[in-house]
């Protein structure tokens, strides 16, 4: 009975250290896989800033940033290798701990001749049967640990607040086309602290084109993230179709909208599939129409492969001209209701800039539009601008309106056509 004690008190001791040992694995694997993400971004970082890099001479600089991360990573993987590797010898040291312990205690017993040599080779033998289950088990629970600390990176992933939810069904409005857009006294910062728009009013139907003008950092693309719903006012209510964006089913809204945002973003494949890519089952023929339409045809024919041509990972074998061309021609395709452009700000030489001109031109044919302006050929196109700045609207109006008022917008347009910009072009007439 002596015995059997000894035999089975090493057990609980056994499971303690394991269930310890636990802890600090949970605790490294979790650190190798911090420190295994901080390498991923790190690599994604020094490849998509490869040029900027070099143009500053920063290689030296990046490559050791990149080898403290690398040594972050090997240092967490060491250690956490060193605690899995050290449950094996704990558990066979209680083993041999537990077989000296019988031994001796036996020995003992055997002399003063309570039990029999038999009986104790007898109690090893059966040590050693419950022993060696223990030892998998204790793989197993390291293996555990090591699936626990990823699944628990997971959950945190999954559960990241949705900012932008659908509404509830029952109140979803699904909206069949867009015929108007109101702003009503919308206020919004992407910090609640600092609000980057404010009371931000206007109504815009029927076709009518809107500019929107102002320095930068005035708050100009958040208003288009709002109305696209990419985040949600704090103040103030946003009106489509008299509806509040909160309540219309986001996918419906954003169907009917075409959104061209300042850096024009192409997918690592085909120029054709770029063009059709709201619109999947675009025929080829529809494709290059549209593409002729916005005046790009040209220049795809002259690409290798033509319509077949790979466009790379970020954009990086095609101009940003033609960049521009190609989401003209992939926004006409989708034909949206609602057009919402964020011209870009990146000059281009004056003949692209009169192609993408006429291309604009036809992308804003019987279509709501807002446009976020840079170039005042550009805000001609438009019925009426509205002047932003520091988030507030300073100024609202038409083109003849606001330059009788002489204020930020006629001092704009003075300042760009005195250095001689598009205004001059002949497309202008
Ligand atoms: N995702 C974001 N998170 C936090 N702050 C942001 C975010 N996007 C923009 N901001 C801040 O909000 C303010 C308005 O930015 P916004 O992009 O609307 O300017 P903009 O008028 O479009 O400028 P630009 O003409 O340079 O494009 C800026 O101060 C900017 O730093
Ligand atoms: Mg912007």
């Amino acid at each position: 009975a002596k015995l059997a004690l000894i035999a089975v008190a090493i057990l609980p001791i056994a499971v303690g250290f394991a269930w310890f040992l636990g802890k600090f694995s949970r605790a490294a694997y979790r650190k190798s896989l911090s420190t295994l993400s901080g390498l991923t971004a790190k690599i994604q970082e020094n490849l998509s800033g490869m040029k900027v890099i070099k143009s500053f001479v920063r290689e030296k600089t990046s490559y050791e940033e990149f080898r403290d991360t690398q040594d972050k990573n090997i240092d967490a993987n060491i250690k956490a290798l060193g605690i899995s590797a050290s449950y094996q010898p704990v558990i066979f040291v209680m083993r041999v701990t537990g077989t000296a312990l019988i031994l001796w205690f036996g020995a003992l017993m055997a002399i003063s001749g309570e039990i029999t040599i038999g009986t104790i080779v007898a109690f090893i033998e059966y040590q050693f049967l419950y022993f060696m289950p223990l030892m998998d088990l204790v793989t197993v629970y390291d293996q555990y640990q090591s699936a626990m600390a990823a699944i628990e990176r997971m959950f945190d992933l999954i559960d990241t607040q949705v900012e932008i939810e659908d509404p509830p069904s029952e109140q979803a409005v699904k909206i069949n086309t867009i015929n108007d857009v109101e702003f009503q006294n919308v206020t919004f910062g992407y910090d609640p602290n600092i609000p980057v728009v404010k009371n931000i009013s206007f109504k815009l139907g029927n076709s009518k084109k809107l500019a929107i003008v102002g320095p930068t950092g005035a708050g100009k693309s958040t208003i288009i993230n709002l109305l696209a719903r990419f985040y949600d006012p704090a103040g103030g209510r946003i009106l489509v179709n008299g509806y509040d964006v909160k309540n219309i089913k986001i996918s419906s809204l954003r169907r009917h909208m075409g959104i061209v945002l300042q850096d024009s973003f192409l997918f690592p494949t085909s120029v054709k599939d770029n063009i059709r890519f709201g619109k999947p089952d675009a025929s080829d023929d529809e494709v290059v129409e549209a593409a002729k339409a916005v005046g790009a045809h040209a220049f795809i024919m002259k690409l290798p492969k033509g319509y077949d041509y790979i466009i790379q990972e970020g954009s990086s074998n095609i101009s940003i001209g033609q960049r521009q061309l190609i989401s003209f021609a992939r926004t006409l395709l989708a034909n949206p209701k609602l057009l919402i452009l964020d011209e870009a700000t990146s000059s281009i030489d004056p003949y692209t800039e009169l192609v993408v001109q006429n291309a604009l031109k036809k992308l804003l044919e019987n279509r709501l539009t807002i446009i976020i302006a840079h170039r005042l050929s550009t805000i001609r196109l438009c019925d009426e601008i509205i002047v932003i700045e520091e988030g507030k609207a300073v100024e609202q109006g038409t083109h003849e309106e606001l330059m009788r008022t002489n204020g930020l917008y006629s001092a704009f347009y003075r300042m760009q056509f005195r250095e001689g910009g598009v205004e001059t072009m002949p497309a202008e007439a």
